[in-house]
């Protein structure tokens, strides 16, 4: 691909995908369509949770997560204890016990809680739910926060899989984007994850940061590989700082170009697939016996709001500010701001702001761009044929001519030097995006 081709491309803004329709096509949503969704929950049937930690000690510069700097430790306190109260006013609704197959810490920092937080949360969690059978419970961690006293109250609850988020190892990178972590800290944090049992441990790594190179990725890349965690997600860094003020501290003129973040990208996919690890849809990369690389050669690989999953079940219940869940009949998000859901809480409430119902039309839609975000490919026999995408069709010439994607009997495949673009193949089976000009990050 020629290179103008190439950055005309790479600097389109699209979603991620993490959900179709997506959370900038959220509307009003209130507690009560919540409730009646939460009512057809089945006794024993399986759930997935998501408990979202809005805290950190203090903001990294390039973050893009919903967290806020706390240092108050009555603070965090009190929003475990909302979410207790959030729990036990959701499990008023279900009929019985649900049983989880997956359930998720995320943040933020979920790392900030003491002990007795994690402890008051997972029992809260245990009265409502059956965690009789496999469970994954995943978390977030902050190296800087891992302590043997951490590692052993994460295994004491049951957790059996950490993220850490490394970013980059690179001492000056590290300056710039306000991260200051030597690797000995990820290797400490790993050590006193393993001595407790915690053996699938996930990196996340971002390229496109300041002063990064392919040279000094590599580096990363080989230093944290040696570390043989399970999984890496590597995200293309997401600078908005329209939307997110922290991120006016990152020096622009210290980012690398949109080619440069192609060389980037394609530099990190290389690395880890030397050092033995399968490529997973955009970003992510897994050891082949880890679930979620098993998940992808049998075609079960999953999308949801934490990226790639191999949790497939329709039913993701969230717990906390900003949290979203997931049924079969539409998404709800509680309200991002912590003031307003700890007092709603209190209050007896749910805290749903937004929302969306979804209708015959947004699965299917959702089905074919997971098989495109997934897999790299669609076959549109299986959504009705060919006929019912005309206009999607000719929307796809461009790219075809480009060598984006291919396209033979309904069969749409974007080719393995494309797969970086899939994102802007999806956008056009998006009924969604035509009608509203929002801001996402750039493609690559
Ligand atoms: C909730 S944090 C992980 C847990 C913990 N707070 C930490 O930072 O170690 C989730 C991950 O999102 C990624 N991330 C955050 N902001 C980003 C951005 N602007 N662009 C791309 N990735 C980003 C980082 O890799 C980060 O580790
Ligand atoms: S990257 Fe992690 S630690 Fe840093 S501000 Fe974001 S959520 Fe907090």
């Amino acid at each position: 691909m020629e290179k103008a081709t190439l950055l005309h491309y790479a600097t389109m803004a699209v979603p991620r995908y993490t959900s179709y329709p997506t959370a900038v096509d959220f509307v009003a949503l209130d507690d009560g369509q919540r409730i009646g969704w939460l009512r057809q929950i089945a006794d024993g049937q399986a759930v997935s949770l998501y408990l979202h930690i809005p805290y950190c000690r203090e903001i990294c510069h390039y973050c893009g997560c919903f967290t806020k700097a706390v240092r108050r430790d009555d603070v965090i306190a009190d929003y475990a204890a909302a979410i207790v109260r959030d729990i036990r006013l959701q499990a008023q609704y279900l009929q019985g016990r649900p049983r989880v197959v997956h359930l998720h810490w995320g943040g933020g920092t979920p790392s900030i809680l003491p002990a007795e937080n994690f402890t008051a949360i997972m029992a809260a969690l245990r009265e409502a739910f059956d965690f009789d059978g496999a469970v994954e419970q995943a978390v977030e961690l902050d190296p800087r926060t891992v302590t043997p006293v951490l590692a052993a109250t994460l295994a004491q609850i049951g957790v059996n899989r950490a993220s850490l988020g490394v970013q980059d190892i690179n001492r000056q990178v590290q300056e710039h984007i306000g991260r200051v972590q030597p690797v000995m800290m990820v290797e400490r944090a790993v050590s006193h994850l393993r001595a407790v049992g915690i053996e699938d441990i996930n990196f996340d790594l971002i390229y496109g940061l300041p002063l990064q190179t392919v040279q000094s990725l590599r580096e990363t890349c080989e230093t944290v590989g040696a570390l043989r965690p399970s999984r890496i997600a590597c995200y293309g860094y997401a600078h908005l700082p329209g939307r997110r003020a922290n991120q006016k501290l990152i020096d622009e003129s210290l980012l690398p170009d949109a080619f440069e973040r192609y060389e980037q990208a394609a530099t990190v996919g290389m690395s880890f697939k030397q050092q033995g690890f399968v490529e997973i849809g955009i970003d992510h990369f897994a050891r082949p016996d880890d679930p979620m690389a098993v998940a992808m050669r049998k075609g079960r690989l999953h999308r949801n709001f934490q990226g790639y999953t191999d949790d497939k079940c329709p039913v993701l219940l969230g717990f906390g500010a900003s949290a979203i869940s997931e049924f079969p009949q539409g998404y709800a998000q509680t309200i991002a701001d912590i003031g307003q859901y700890r007092r709603a809480v209190a209050a007896g409430n749910l805290a749903t702001v937004r929302g969306i119902a979804v209708g015959a039309e947004d699965r299917l839609r959702a089905a074919l761009i997971r098989d495109l975000m997934c897999g790299f490919a669609v076959d549109l026999a299986h959504y009705g044929g060919k006929a019912r995408f005309a206009s999607e069709l000719a929307g796809l010439q461009p790219l075809i001519a480009d060598g984006i994607a291919t396209e033979k009997d309904g069969q749409i495949t974007v080719p393995e030097t494309s797969r970086p673009f899939v994102r802007i193949v999806a956008a056009l089976f998006d009924t969604y995006r035509s009608s509203k000009p929002v801001r996402f990050s750039s493609a690559v």
